[in-house]
């Protein structure tokens, strides 16, 4: 009898457990094409954002990371914990920045403020193309605000974003050779490129105003 009172408290004791969930793709696979295949959407999507994700779920099962927002976990996690919770935020949030039909320039006081900054949207781009082709190795390039509005090129290895640094992310660029391999095979130039046509500028404005 015993025992089995004690695997009921058990049972009923232990910490709630949250498990994050591979956000769906909001378009179909064929639908970022000729930028960005079907093919590569189902290996970014399906297989390597997925495996950010459960392993986050295995490796913050029991832990106090359990009952955070992804967010929190970002801000006060290392290690393996960190970067399998960064690459899913990130990957979430990259997947939802593309469309199909994008903006393909932003309008408005984001725009006002990459006049002010870089001088013009083509200047952004370039430096952003530029950023992207000298980081070594896997990571990102971000367009990011503090606050105040000021815009920042923020370039990261591996899962690194602006949530760690407390700026507002705007646009990724995600350098990871997964991206872009089988559309584009070592020519990362190309591929941010042609990224560009896919980015869709009203999500970075709709962020820019509630940062
Ligand atoms: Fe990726």
């Amino acid at each position: 009898m015993i025992p089995l009172i004690l695997t009921l408290f058990i049972m009923t004791t232990e910490p709630a457990t949250k498990t994050f969930t591979l956000e769906p793709l909001p378009y179909g696979y064929r639908e970022l094409e000729p930028e960005i295949s079907e093919e590569t959407l189902r290996y970014h999507h399906d297989k390597h954002t997925a495996a950010y994700v459960n392993k986050l779920n295995e490796l913050i099962a029991g832990t106090p990371y359990a009952d955070m927002t992804l967010e929190e976990i970002i801000e006060k996690s290392d290690g393996a914990v960190f970067n399998n919770a960064a690459q899913a935020w990130n990957h979430n949030f990259y997947f939802a920045t593309l469309s199909p039909k994008p903006k393909t320039a932003p309008e408005g006081e984001l725009l006002d403020a990459v006049v002010a900054r870089y001088g013009s949207l083509d200047n952004l781009k370039a430096r952003m193309n530029s950023a992207a082709t000298s980081l070594f190795g896997s990571g990102w390039v971000w367009l990011a605000a503090d606050k105040d509005g000021n815009l920042e090129i923020m370039s990261g290895s591996n899962a690194d974003n602006p949530l760690r640094h407390g700026l507002c992310p705007l646009l990724g660029i995600d350098v990871w050779e997964h991206a872009y391999y089988i559309d584009y095979r070592n020519a990362r130039a190309d591929a941010v490129q042609a990224l560009w046509e896919r980015i869709d500028w009203s999500k970075a404005e709709e962020r820019y105003r509630n940062r």
